[in-house]
Formats: C-alpha cells, sequence, structure tokens
C-alpha cells in the first residue's frame, strides 16, 4: 500500500500497458502458454492511472481484476495483442512491455479436436511476430519500455534487448530467486535505460516496483527534454 497521496505526474500522458500470457491454439480445447499471472503488468497500468495518466490495458488471459479507470482490451494470442496494440499504438506517450508473448505458436490449428493416436507427436512450430521490436521499428514520440526475465546474465541480455528492440528502457529481472518470479506479489527488477542507468529496485510489492519503475520512466523523460 502507497505511505503518500499518489504524485500525479502522468496527468495528460497517455499510457499503453500489455500484461499476462497469450495463448497459441492447437484445437478447440488446446493451447499453448506460459506461467504469467499479469500481476506486474496490472500493477503498472494501476500506479500509472492513480498518477493521473490515461491508460489502456491489452490483457493477455488473466483473472486479475481491472484496475479502476484503466481501459482494458481483451487479447488470446501473440497476434492478437500486435493487433489491438498497433490500433492505439500511434496515440501514446509511453508504452510498456510487461506481457509474457509466446516465442512460437503451431503452424496448424485443427478446428476439431485432434484424437490421440499410437506413438509420439511433434507439433511443428513457428515465430510469431515479436510486438515489442515492431515497436521500437516503428517508434516516434513514443517512450518503450520492455521487459526481460532471464535465469542468468540478466543485465547482458537486457542490455542487447534494449538495443536490438530500439527500446528507451527495459526491465530486468532475475527469475529463480526467491519471491521474485511470474506468480508471486514481490519483484525485484533492475531498470536499464539508453544512456547506461543501472537502476536497482530492491525487492518489493509488485505495486510499490510500478510506482519506482514510473519514477524512472518520468526521470528519463524529462531528461530527454532537456
Ligand atoms: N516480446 C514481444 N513480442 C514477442 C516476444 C517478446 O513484444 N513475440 C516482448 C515482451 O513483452 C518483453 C520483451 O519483448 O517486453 C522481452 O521478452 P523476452 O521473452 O525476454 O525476449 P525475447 O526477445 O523473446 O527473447 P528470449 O525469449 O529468447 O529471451
Ligand atoms: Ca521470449
Amino acid at each position: 500500500e502507497e505511505r503518500t497521496e499518489p504524485k500525479r505526474d502522468l496527468e495528460g500522458k497517455k499510457v499503453l500497458v500489455t500484461a499476462g500470457p497469450t495463448q497459441e491454439t492447437i484445437d478447440p480445447v488446446r493451447f499453448f502458454t506460459n506461467h504469467s499471472s499479469g500481476k506486474m503488468g496490472y500493477a503498472v497500468a494501476e500506479a500509472a492511472a492513480k498518477r493521473g495518466a490515461d491508460v489502456t490495458l491489452v490483457s493477455g488471459p488473466s483473472q486479475l481484476t481491472t484496475p479502476f479507470g484503466v481501459k482494458r482490451i481483451d487479447v488470446t494470442s501473440a497476434q492478437d495483442m500486435l493487433d489491438q496494440v498497433l490500433i492505439v499504438y500511434g496515440e501514446q506517450d509511453i508504452v510498456i512491455k510487461a506481457a509474457a508473448v509466446a516465442d512460437y505458436r503451431p503452424v496448424q490449428t485443427f478446428d476439431s479436436k485432434v484424437k490421440k493416436q499410437d506413438g509420439n507427436l511433434s507439433i511443428e512450430m513457428e515465430r510469431t511476430t515479436d510486438i515489442l521490436l515492431t515497436l521500437g521499428q516503428r517508434k516516434q514520440h513514443q517512450f518503450l519500455v520492455g521487459f526481460a526475465a532471464e535465469t542468468n546474465d540478466a543485465v547482458a541480455y537486457g542490455k542487447g534487448k534494449l538495443e536490438r528492440k530500439h527500446l528507451d528502457a527495459i526491465c530486468v529481472n532475475t527469475v529463480g530467486k526467491t519471491g521474485a518470479g511470474f506468480q508471486s506479489d514481490t519483484n525485484e527488477v533492475i531498470y536499464l535505460n539508453r544512456e547506461g542507468k543501472e537502476q536497482h529496485l530492491p525487492s518489493d510489492t509488485k505495486k510499490q516496483i510500478a510506482h519506482r519503475i514510473l519514477d524512472e520512466i518520468v526521470e528519463d523523460m524529462e531528461a530527454d527534454r532537456k
């Protein structure tokens, strides 16, 4: 919980947040997904709304409640998420991509339930479009922020993604550490920006981490304007 009244430093800003997992269909009863709970992205959307932003949350399947004042658009697959994000991208000031987007989807989806047969089953997978890379390539005025969960070398991989996807900043965290992960209510991240800032945000609730991330973004955007 916040100890003080939230600042209204995002008044007049349009903020797009993506959150949650995606689901990639195999057949009417089966899909590929991941363990993302959506909690980090929902916390960022909630924090931004409290600070006065006009927030759109593009969410993969999640049980979480829509934060007060946030416009939520529900999506299923990586392709759905890409389509919805591109519709609103042009008008955003800040874009924060906390979603755990599938990297692969089945090449073929079946209209009726696939029946089991003797022997092994192989499902051929193809790459999904990298949403964040697409946004980076089409960036105009937006401040673009990625997320990356890594098991090792988080800062090095994070810097690589920051460069390759033309981001303004990326929040990296190491998974496997106690209390920091996909389902957890707490997180510990390092905020990296283009100027080489490496700001360690110590373990805290995802709601508090969300405010700390927004603090860094606001600071960087103010520095950019000078
Ligand atoms: N991302 C995306 N679209 C994808 C895959 C990832 O927009 N198809 C975004 C995620 O939302 C996240 C960032 O890219 O903000 C980093 O995701 P991550 O999975 O860590 O990186 P990848 O580039 O997919 O690389 P890898 O999974 O191989 O580490
Ligand atoms: Ca990935």
